[in-house]
């Protein structure tokens, strides 16, 4: 069983899950957080998905109809209407193809303050592309938490992160060409004008390629390591965020001495200053103990309540498809936060984390992106009939390229990313802390109580009051769009159902729609969702029902930098309006609140909508 695994790990099978084994940590490394029964599970789903991934017959059809697509967009001459046929349910099938090598192009980055530079990130074209194939294994490898690791583990760890800085730079398997993957795939690098498609460029942020891209780019990095050390069941460790005792950046990366250490990091934000996964680029003053319940409150809110496929992994992009068409839950938060947390607000463009072109120079960025995969096994194994992966043969079959262990050039597709253990790893089971935090409403007497839940954040914050007398004067408005957000907000939203049968609300999910969030590319933004959330002196936070959720970017490019971003966002609302006892309302009141970026965003279009997936 796990080698790689930490001594100071204790398994313990836990009795609801005769198949999984675990490890929890001593007592003593759970003590920032109150004790409490460790809540760890990973239950075999009672519902199965509609398992997609064995249907070979949809791979055979669809991949052909990958290359008719093409045609018939070739066809079009590049037509803009192709992305018509997109939504037209009789077109051909169209998943992302992979890039073509031959096309890749160096990466605009900008920013007001520093200009423009271009960086090449394009990874070098040694041979032609051979299909993926599953890896045979005779034990699954178990990642572990970073700050668990025991020194047997960091030698090994430090040792395949020394060969690999020390590879030749030309060799695709090299520290900097694996950060250029990232630097490629995120900032327009690829760009299939040459297919006949204006302003197609591939971007895997912003859509449902998030998870299954980021899950195929640590795998090749972690075999490539292993390979290094001659270690094929070496595993990465991930960056525990999610728990108290995971909210610091890992010891084992803060060493200057080490190669695990970067430089380029906000050096605010060392140990033992905790992670604010609702960053918005300046600090709060929250104590500890309110910061832990806010982070886990949070991770609550985005992990439990996104229960479909499009509100946890992000919209459709199909070929042909404009570029980022929207963030899923964890991606808009905390992966953002996370990164601008990290990135160095001193350098130009806020390297390394806190730009997509570096982020993958910092050997953070693989623990942190190593979490949120883990955080994708873990939202598939919570309990209820939802949580299920895309049917949808455009994402199964959507492709990208990466340089294997061998320096062989591998076609991957989605498909291929659905389960760690089919790819040989998994992660060290560690308690789940906040599937404790549900949020509560803030409005005394609201709702269904309290439930205990005291509302002792600091009121004399300058801040965070100020925000929230903001809140209370801004008038409501209804139906005025596009609307800029250089203030905050308030905007009745109709509700197409006052009222929805027990059927209806256990099928579909009540979510509030953002259309046409408009931005440019290369700022950073935040601004939060709050609902019916009225008469408070304080600002409200993720511990109240009234928070819905944020939109965020993280500064990046695309090929066309004068082009804006121009995107979507869905926020579930089910549950919240649950909580705050709405059943009968004609409609509910919107606050939006710019965090960070005010007066650069307008957003389209906001209403209410009933999702199935
Ligand atoms: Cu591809 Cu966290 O970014």
């Amino acid at each position: 069983m796990a080698s790689t695994v930490s001594s100071s790990s204790t398994p313990i099978t836990l009795p609801n899950s005769s198949i999984q084994t675990s490890f929890l940590p001593k007592t003593s490394q759970l003590s920032i957080f109150k004790k409490k029964k460790p809540f760890n599970f990973v239950s075999k789903k009672l519902v199965s998905c509609k398992a997609s991934n064995g249907d070979q017959n949809n791979e055979l059809s669809s991949s052909s109809n990958r290359f008719d697509r093409r045609d018939v967009l070739l066809g079009l001459g590049g037509l803009y209407g192709a992305t018509n046929l997109v939504s037209d349910p009789f077109a051909v099938a169209a998943p992302v193809a992979a890039p073509d090598l031959d096309l890749c192009e160096r990466s605009t980055v900008t920013s007001k303050s520093a200009g423009t530079i271009k960086v090449a990130c394009c990874p070098p074209k040694l041979k032609d592309a051979i299909d993926f194939k599953p890896p045979s294994f005779s034990k699954i490898r178990y990642r572990p938490a970073a700050h668990l690791v025991d020194r047997h583990y960091l030698d090994k760890f430090t040792r395949a992160m020394e060969l690999m800085k020390g590879l030749p730079e030309d060799d695709p398997r090299n520290f900097m060409q694996q950060a250029n993957v990232h630097c490629a795939y995120c900032n327009g690098a690829y760009d299939n004008s040459a297919l006949g498609l204006p302003n197609q460029e591939l971007q895997v942020h912003f859509s449902w390629l998030f998870f299954p891209f980021h899950r195929l780019y640590l795998y090749f990095y972690e075999r490539i390591l292993g390979k290094l050390i001659g270690d094929p069941d070496f595993a990465m460790p991930f960056w525990n965020w999610d728990s108290p005792d995971g909210m610091l950046i890992p010891e084992i990366y803060v060493d200057p001495n080490s190669p695990l250490y970067d430089e380029k990091r906000n050096v605010n934000h060392q140990p033992p200053n905790m992670v604010d996964l609702d960053f918005a680029g300046e600090e709060e003053e929250l104590s500890k103990s309110d910061l832990i319940k806010s982070n886990l409150s949070l991770m609550y809110r985005q992990m439990v309540r996104n229960r479909t496929a499009t509100l946890f992994h992000g919209f459709a992009y199909r070929a042909g498809d404009k570029p980022s068409p929207g963030q899923g839950a964890i991606e808009n938060n905390p992966h953002t936060a996370i990164h601008r947390w990290v990135g160095d607000q001193r350098q130009p463009y806020k390297e390394d984390m806190g730009n997509f072109y570096s982020a993958g120079r910092d050997p953070l960025f693989y623990a942190h992106h190593s979490n949120i995969d883990r955080l994708w096994n873990i939202w598939k194994s919570l309990p209820g009939k939802k949580r299920c992966d895309f049917p949808d043969t455009d994402w199964l079959d959507s492709s990208f390229l990466f340089y294997d262990e061998n320096a062989d050039l591998v076609r991957v597709k989605v498909r291929d990313a659905l389960e760690t253990t089919t790819l040989g790893y998994d992660y060290q089971r560690v308690d789940l802390p906040w599937l404790r935090y549900k949020p509560t409403p803030r409005r005394p007497g609201q709702g269904r109580g309290r439930h205990g839940h005291s509302h002792d954040h600091d009121h004399g914050r300058g801040r965070g009051r100020a925000v929230a007398a903001e809140t209370n004067n801004a008038a409501i408005i209804r139906n005025v769009y596009p609307v800029v957000l250089d203030k905050v907000v308030r905007i009745e939203v109709p509700r197409p159902k006052k009222y929805r049968t027990r059927l209806e609300k256990e099928e579909e999910e009540e979510v509030l729609v953002f259309q046409n969030i408009q931005l440019n590319r290369d700022v950073a933004v935040k601004f939060d969702v709050y609902i019916n959330d009225e008469d408070d002196e304080t600002p409200t936070r993720p511990e109240d029902s009234e928070f819905a959720g944020s939109f965020t970017n993280l500064p990046h490019n695309n090929h066309h930098p004068g082009v804006k971003l121009d995107t979507n966002m869905t926020l579930p609302i089910s549950d919240l309006l649950e909580d705050l006892d709405v059943e009968g309302d004609d409609n509910i009141v919107v606050t939006l609140v710019p965090k960070e970026g005010k007066g650069l965003v307008s957003i389209g279009n906001i209403k209410i909508d009933y999702i199935r997936d």
